[in-house]
């Protein structure tokens, strides 16, 4: 066997392996940025005899080979995230320095579970999340946690307001007894664009889909508050019991705001949990701007914040940010093996105390890193870019012959339709779809299509800070060209 291509040790030829490994790596990642396309790989059929074939040869071909045949297969295969020619989705480009922290996580393997695997990791994520509580506008006695991306962040605020209303409103420990007997009858407020995890985590949750009750939004894709406050009355007048309210801060297609202040004051009427899901919209904290889009945020007990958004950080990164840290308890379990009562009084934090997870990786560094690295003024600039090009689009739309617009975008996301009135509605639809499909595989161009008032339409989720002007007149003129 051969001990040097193990692990980095420090022995200086697992040393010089390791350094190799990596240069041989970043070489093949810079050779695969060879042209500016979204997407350069085969349709699905092809791609997926492409990658058929056996991953465990009776010997092993070495890191050389290995690293070929994922030359030959992966990487050229990948959407490049950070093409100005990739805006489907709310999946962002990586910046450069938490690449750099990403291969720092990997090589230590910090899990953030007990502070004897991650002692200064433990510490950093501690501040960082002190740091974060500030900026969002939370007090003395707030807390959060790292967490695997938005919709697992959802999930802990919602089982945290679960568990918080049966033990305060209806004197009902869920974590010794498990649900209490009129379960069913319990209500969460989304709007009707909230993103899915909502009804996922209310059915992990023990509380089913029904538990989720869509609110209507208005033209601004914003969510009704006074059709919310008409739900939760008709729901106390038939018995059902309201626990939580939960505020999109940035919808997944059109980036719209939930007005956060008004449904926090409903909160507050019906002393319910406010949670606002702010996984696209956190960003604009960032933006001197913009920030005031998403005043109120420091409302709600407990907040949604991506780092692989907005943010444009390494997936994952995430981190729930609850405004009281009482609100942990129901996380809180004792075991001998990793984290003894005894350690806390010790100053050993171990944060799986707050968490659902239990090997967690350390993502805080890629915030610790790149907040330090760019600064207020850096950030400011990137986020202001992608938010003004999707109102750049938007203004352009409205003198661009055969295109119809949805909604004024508040964030960087904005939906619209090629739209010819000489054809139907249904044939519309048909070409939308149409062009989206070609642009993949003919134009190397990935946007993202979705549903408004029953209609295809196209979307550019604009969190490139790349994008200019002339390129996203370009596309326009291109999806146009491809609409015949
Ligand atoms: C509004 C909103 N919330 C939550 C999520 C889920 O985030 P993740 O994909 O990180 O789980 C998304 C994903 O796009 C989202 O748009």
């Amino acid at each position: 066997m051969n001990t040097n291509n193990i692990f980095i040790t420090n022995d200086k030829a697992s040393l010089d392996v390791f350094k190799d490994t990596i240069e041989k790596t970043s070489k093949a990642i810079i050779e695969a940025y060879n042209n500016d396309k979204a997407y350069t790989g085969p349709q699905p059929f092809d791609l997926k005899k492409a990658v058929k074939g056996s991953i465990l040869p009776d010997n092993g071909l070495g890191f050389d080979k290995a690293l070929e045949n994922a030359k030959r297969v992966v990487l050229p295969n990948f959407v490049r995230t950070s093409s100005t020619n990739y805006m489907a989705h709310l999946h962002s480009a990586t910046l450069i320095e938490t690449i750099a922290a990403e291969l720092i996580i990997s090589t230590f393997n910090q899990s953030m579970d007990s502070w004897d695997q991650s002692p200064v990791a433990t510490e950093i994520e501690v501040e960082v999340v002190r740091q974060l509580c500030k900026l969002y506008g939370y007090g003395e006695g707030s807390d959060g946690i790292f967490t695997s991306g938005g919709s697992q962040s959802n999930t802990n605020g919602i089982f945290l307001a679960r568990d918080w209303f049966c033990k305060e409103k209806l004197n009902w420990d869920v974590k010794k007894f498990g649900l209490p007997e009129n379960y069913r009858k319990f209500r969460m407020y989304a709007s009707e664009i909230s993103h899915f995890s909502m009804e996922k985590s209310t059915h992990m949750l023990g509380l089913g889909y029904d538990a989720v009750v869509k609110v209507p939004v208005d033209e601004r894709q914003k969510m009704d508050v006074a059709a919310l406050e008409k739900l939760i009355e008709k729901d106390i007048a038939d018995g059902n019991i309201p626990f939580c309210v939960v505020a999109t801060v940035g919808t997944t297609d059109y980036g719209s705001i939930d007005p956060i202040e008004k449904i926090a004051d409903l909160a507050e009427k019906y002393d319910i949990w406010f949670h606002c899901d702010a996984a696209y919209g956190s960003g604009a904290i960032m933006s001197d701007k913009y920030r005031s889009r998403i005043a109120g945020l420091n409302r709600a007990d407990s907040i949604t914040v991506d780092f692989h958004k907005m943010f444009m950080m390494p997936i994952s990164a995430s981190c729930s940010l609850i405004k009281d840290a009482k609100d942990f308890e129901p996380f809180e379990l004792h075991a001998d093996y990793l984290n003894r009562e005894e350690d806390e009084e010790d100053g050993y934090t171990n944060l799986v105390s707050k968490s659902m997870q239990t090997t967690r990786r350390f993502d805080a560094l890629k915030v610790w890193l790149s907040f330090q690295c760019r600064g207020k003024d850096g950030w400011n600039d990137l986020i202001d870019t992608c938010i003004e090009n999707a109102k750049y689009v938007y203004d352009t739309l409205e003198h661009r012959e055969g295109f119809a617009r949805t909604c004024e975008p508040e964030l960087s996301s904005i939906v619209f339709r090629l739209y010819d009135k000489n054809l139907s509605e249904n044939e519309n639809d048909e070409v939308n779809k149409k062009v989206r499909r070609a642009l993949i595989h003919k134009e190397g161009v990935v946007i993202g299509q979705t549903v408004f008032g029953g209609r295809v339409h196209l979307k550019f989720t604009l969190i490139n800070p790349l994008t200019t002007h002339e390129k996203l007149d370009q596309l326009l003129d291109l999806i146009y060209s491809l609409k015949n």
